[in-house]
């Protein structure tokens, strides 16, 4: 799928078929992740392949927003290793954003699920829930988890409205660009 049809038709795809995807999809879409730009290239990241069904409900259940995970047949959660880069947030925010374009390009559903800085309970973050149940190092950051799988559900793709012309400043702030 050529780039611009590829960021046009990604959207967040919260419901997945009942179907495995196989694993020469899976190593393209982390193939994908390791192509992304980090800071001073210092290439921080962590990528835990979850496909266990029990420990995806697990994952499901880490906050309300995650809940969607539920019918995912896939899971990557994206993690930064805090002593490599203190850049970590960025540079696993674009990893993510890699894997969810490279799933759509392979016609799969994608959607992030966010975990730093969100709680579990009132007493649990969701990156210590995470952290526990995957056995995470406390170095390695948990940014988001990514739920994959065959979509079920339709979205439209992203059309030409969405674009906010008038954020865009031409040399200096307020000047109009279009
Ligand atoms: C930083 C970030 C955090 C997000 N967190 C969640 C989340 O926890 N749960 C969820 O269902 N969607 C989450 N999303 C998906 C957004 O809701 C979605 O991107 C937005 O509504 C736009 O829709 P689209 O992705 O279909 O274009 C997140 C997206 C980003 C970029």
């Amino acid at each position: 799928m050529e780039f611009f049809e590829t960021v046009k038709k990604r959207r967040s795809i919260r419901e997945y078929q009942d179907k495995k995807v196989p694993k020469e999809m899976v190593e393209k879409i982390l193939e994908a992740a390791f192509y992304s730009p980090s800071s001073r290239n210092r290439r921080p990241w962590h990528f835990i392949v979850v496909d266990d069904r029990d420990l995806i409900i697990k994952l499901s259940q880490a906050r309300s927003a995650l809940k969607f995970l539920e019918t995912a047949p896939l899971a990557i959660v994206v993690c930064g290793d805090e002593n490599i880069s203190s850049a970590w947030v960025f540079d696993a925010s674009i990893a993510a954003e890699h894997i969810q374009l490279a799933a759509t390009a392979l016609d799969l559903g994608a959607c992030w699920g966010h975990v730093l800085e969100r709680q579990h309970n009132k007493e649990k973050s969701a990156e210590e829930y995470i952290r526990e149940l995957l056995g995470i190092p406390k170095h390695v950051r948990i940014l988001c988890v990514i739920g994959i799988g065959y979509p079920a559900e339709r979205k439209p793709e992203h059309s030409k409205e969405e674009i906010m012309w008038e954020r865009v400043h031409l040399n200096k702030f307020g000047n109009v660009f279009k």
